[in-house]
């Protein structure tokens, strides 16, 4: 079946699908000797798709991984800059996997890792709306118009006015649980800054129906269960 290379090159794990954009206008991907361009679509079974000269493997198992990530890591498989990458957490899952968004140096919590590139995707896609709920500390003490603010939708420095969220205060306002639908650049801690409140803490607990149980130590992995990856297919 034919399919945009975008979408074959992160299926069959050569990259994300942001990446083989990348790539298809470099001019590393051919097809059938040809070079292919932005859009191309091919069929894996009937067309010779080569990526740096190199034909694509066949589709590898899918990996699903959940890891609470430690302060500290880079949400990257590599860093110019030297620093620790959560792909050193996960070396020895044995596939090429990617993380699927990214959280901050100092954040910490679950972060869904993955060779799926088509779920990873649809996960970021801003039309899913998929819920990410946070625990922040703050330096201040948040009240019931912070809430009602992030509930009609918070106005950033930038002037960008963020979707509908929730904060639920903790611990006389000294801490939150926050609902966020979007996934913008240092979201929380720019709707918490906008509200004088600035982030001292900031783990992220879930995303969508993945939750981050106490059994995983930061820095620990461990795979998805059935149920798990049954859910998040959905
Ligand atoms: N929002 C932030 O500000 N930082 C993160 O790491 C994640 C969400």
């Amino acid at each position: 079946m034919e399919e945009r290379l975008q979408k074959l090159l992160s299926a069959a794990g050569v990259c994300s699908r942001r990446t083989a954009e990348t790539y298809l206008i470099a001019g590393r991907v051919t097809v059938n000797g040809q070079t292919a361009h932005l859009g191309q679509r091919a069929d894996p079974d009937r067309d010779e798709i080569l990526v740096d000269g190199r034909p694509l493997a066949p589709r590898a198992e899918a990996v699903y991984i959940l890891l609470n990530k430690p302060r500290g890591y880079v949400s990257t498989l590599s860093d110019e800059r030297g620093r620790r990458t959560v792909a050193e957490l996960v070396a020895d899952c044995g596939s090429r996997v990617y993380p699927v968004g990214r959280l901050d140096l100092d954040t910490e919590g679950l972060l869904l890792i993955t060779n799926d590139g088509d779920l990873a995707h649809r996960l970021l896609s801003p039309k899913k709306h998929v819920d990410k709920v946070y625990y922040a500390q703050v330096d201040g003490i948040l009240n019931q118009e912070d809430c009602e603010a992030f509930h009609c939708g918070v106005t950033l420095a930038d002037g960008y006015t963020c979707l509908p969220a929730g904060l639920e205060l903790l611990e006389g306002g000294r801490a939150a649980l926050v609902t966020v639908r979007e996934g913008k650049y240092h979201q929380v801690k720019r709707m918490l800054a906008a509200r004088g409140k600035p982030v001292t803490y900031l783990k992220r607990l879930s995303m969508g129906s993945l939750r981050l149980d106490d059994t995983l130590a930061p820095g620990e992995f461990r795979l998805l269960t059935a149920a798990e990856e049954a859910q998040l297919q959905r």
